[in-house]
């Protein structure tokens, strides 16, 4: 009596276990009829946010930079790269003349201490001040004479409202970070003025987003770039817009006739995204509710915390986990890292699995069973991201025409359409890091485009390419 009570309990507990996994599995469904309709949802509100400010959620902040680097750009210069996991100082000496040449490059990390994320202003100014005169303290002499003035590309990755291509002011935080004195400031003056504090002769030449560095990088090494995509900490979009589309700023000139045009992509919203009472409890704890709505479902920072969150429900529902963990509660605790680290491993005991279990959450001594639903957790939540990134591009495609819908219209049937080769620099961990998450955000490009379309569709990873386009955009604006 006692053996069979105990199996008919257990079963029971399994059940509602997998219960909670279905449940997981149907809010985060992304059909392609579903991918589509993100896609539509995001040309559309591209257009809104292009027509007037405060249009859309997708900010479509212009950014001044009309002209992307050519590649006769020669000479040395500094970038700042600020706004995710890591801090990077950076020098870029260019050729010139032969085109597209960057002859040498130093490149300095440091992770960002957390008490600067939070912190007054004049600290986080004056640390990235402070790191940069150590770097260029460093170089000895040689590569600049002290009587040159350094050119500066600073790379500020957060929502800022340009009044230049090398000032503006920050709209809002994002990614955890949480200064309230620079909300409204100028953030080129800051650094500015830091730099003038510790008695550094440098000039801010380029103030740029991230996803801005990264287009520019990738355009000076291939010209058919037309957008570009970060997906680390967090998750955003740029792309080459027409002047005269963008409605917002009549009269808006440009030698190009074009502008990049920084997304915030992360802000996106659609009633069409699939959301699950995970990531209704995720915003509603995070410093920045009802904000970056599409970010928190796709970006680094939240991916292992909605994991974290599935996890806790089911060691509430049974007691397959063991005793209740009190890091289970613990928002953060699992970084995202972690768990691609758990997603990927393909030891037959999945020992990997265990190890970070034991280690970050304090759950031990789980059976195999358990530790293949953390892997299908994982899988889940990893899926339902890429996917929702690979919609985003299309998105894009689909706005400035390279989706190859533009030929269906002509009459041609869809393989007869003559598809221009475009490009999109891409960059941040989760694409370049996570090999499962990649492969599902190529997955849902083909699928939504077809393969004929998406053949003509290149991702290309653009190395440190946020940092190096700040410096590009510093040797071409100064
Ligand atoms: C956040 C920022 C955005 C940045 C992105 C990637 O979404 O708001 O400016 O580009 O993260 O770092």
């Amino acid at each position: 009596g006692v053996v069979v009570g105990k199996r008919v309990k257990s079963r029971r507990k399994w059940k509602r276990v997998m219960g909670v996994l279905r449940e997981l599995e149907e809010g985060c469904e992304t059909t392609v009829g579903r991918l589509r309709q993100v896609v539509d949802a995001m040309a559309v509100e591209m257009h809104a946010g292009l027509a007037s400010e405060g249009g859309s959620k997708l900010k479509m902040l212009l950014t001044y930079v009309d002209n992307l680097p050519s590649g006769n750009e020669k000479g040395t210069y500094y970038a700042l790269d600020l706004g995710g996991t890591n801090f990077r100082v950076l020098r870029v000496q260019l050729g010139g003349g032969q085109g597209s040449s960057i002859l040498d490059k130093d490149v300095e990390r440091q992770a960002i201490p957390q008490h600067l994320m939070t912190g007054s202003s004049e600290d986080l100014f004056d640390f990235i001040a402070s790191s940069l005169q150590q770097f260029v303290e460093k170089e000895g002499n040689g590569s600049t004479p002290s009587f040159v003035r350094r050119e500066l590309g600073f790379t500020f990755s957060f929502p800022v409202k340009q009044l230049s291509v090398s000032s503006g002011l920050l709209i809002k935080w994002t990614k955890g970070f949480a200064i309230e004195d620079v909300v409204g400031k100028e953030v080129g003056e800051c650094l500015q003025n830091a730099l003038i504090r510790k008695g550094l002769d440098m000039r801010v030449a380029a103030l740029v987003n991230d996803t801005v560095g990264t287009l520019a990088l990738g355009h000076y090494h291939d010209v058919d770039t037309v957008a570009a995509v970060i997906i680390g900490t967090g998750t955003n979009a740029c792309y080459l817009e027409r002047t005269d589309a963008i409605i917002k700023c009549q009269g808006l000139l440009t030698s190009s006739g074009g502008m990049v045009v920084n997304m915030e992509w992360g802000n996106f919203w659609s009633s069409h995204l699939p959301r699950t009472s995970y990531d209704i409890d995720l915003d509603a704890n995070s410093p920045n509710p009802n904000d970056q709505g599409f970010e928190k479902m796709i970006s680094g920072m939240y991916l292992g915390d909605i994991v974290r969150r599935v996890v806790l429900r089911m060691s509430q529902e049974s007691d397959i986990f063991g005793p209740a963990s009190p890091r289970l509660s613990m928002p953060f605790i699992l970084r995202t890292p972690l768990m691609a680290a758990m997603h990927e491993d393909d030891s037959p005991e999945l020992t990997e699995v265990a190890r970070i279990l034991k280690d970050v959450l304090e759950i031990s001594d789980v059976p195999l069973k358990v530790r293949k639903l953390i892997v299908r957790i994982c899988d889940v939540v990893t899926r339902r991201a890429a996917r929702l990134a690979a919609a985003g591009i299309v998105g894009i495609l689909k706005k400035i025409g390279r989706d190859g819908s533009g030929g269906i219209t002509s009459g041609r049937s869809r393989s007869d359409i003559k598809m221009r080769r475009t490009v999109v620099a891409i960059e941040g961990g989760l694409y370049t890091s996570y090999t499962i998450f990649r492969e599902y955000l190529h997955e849902a490009l083909t699928e939504i485009l077809g393969e004929d379309i998406a053949q003509h569709v290149i991702l290309k990873v653009t190395e440190d390419g946020s940092g190096t386009g700040a410096a590009l955009l510093a040797a071409s604006h100064s």
